[in-house]
């Protein structure tokens, strides 16, 4: 059965004006975006969504680039869908990322990645919920 998963098109991304590539490149993967939303991330906004990573040394750094610019948040549907976007994704570091996904084809740095992908399904919950009331995800 169909799951979900979310996603947002970092600042690097919308800065390059790649929304749309990054969106097709989902698409062709399998996965329908079922909510989506251009915003810019308050700090608090941004300290608060990646609160696990809050003693990591790259913390200050990812909070200042997530609001750097606006950035499109989503939420994506099919198959598998967790794994699936990560697929699709590649590895964080662009370098290490196979060929043809977003990562490797778009990215810039470790840092300015150009997505987000939710790393498990309860994380995927927590994380549509931090964004999108349900009748805001139109299926
Ligand atoms: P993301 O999936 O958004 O979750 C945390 C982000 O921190 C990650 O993608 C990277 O873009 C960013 N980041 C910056 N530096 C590092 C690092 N050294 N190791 C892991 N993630 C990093």
């Amino acid at each position: 059965a169909a799951t979900r998963t979310f996603s947002i098109i970092k600042p690097d991304a919308t800065r390059r004006n790649l929304t749309g590539a990054v969106t097709k490149m989902l698409e062709d993967g399998g996965l329908r975006v079922v909510a989506s939303r251009r915003i810019h991330l308050t700090k608090d906004q941004a300290e608060d969504f990646y609160g696990v990573h809050r003693e990591r040394p790259f913390f200050n750094d990812l909070v200042a680039f997530m609001t750097s610019g606006p950035v499109v948040v989503q939420v994506l549907e099919g198959e598998n869908a967790m794994q699936r976007n990560r697929d699709i994704m590649g590895a964080t570091n662009p370098a290490n990322a196979e060929p043809g996904t977003i990562r490797k084809e778009l990215a810039e740095s470790i840092e300015a990645n150009s997505v987000h992908g939710s790393d498990s399904d309860e994380n995927a919950a927590t994380e549509i919920a931090f964004f999108f009331k349900p009748e805001e995800i139109v299926g």
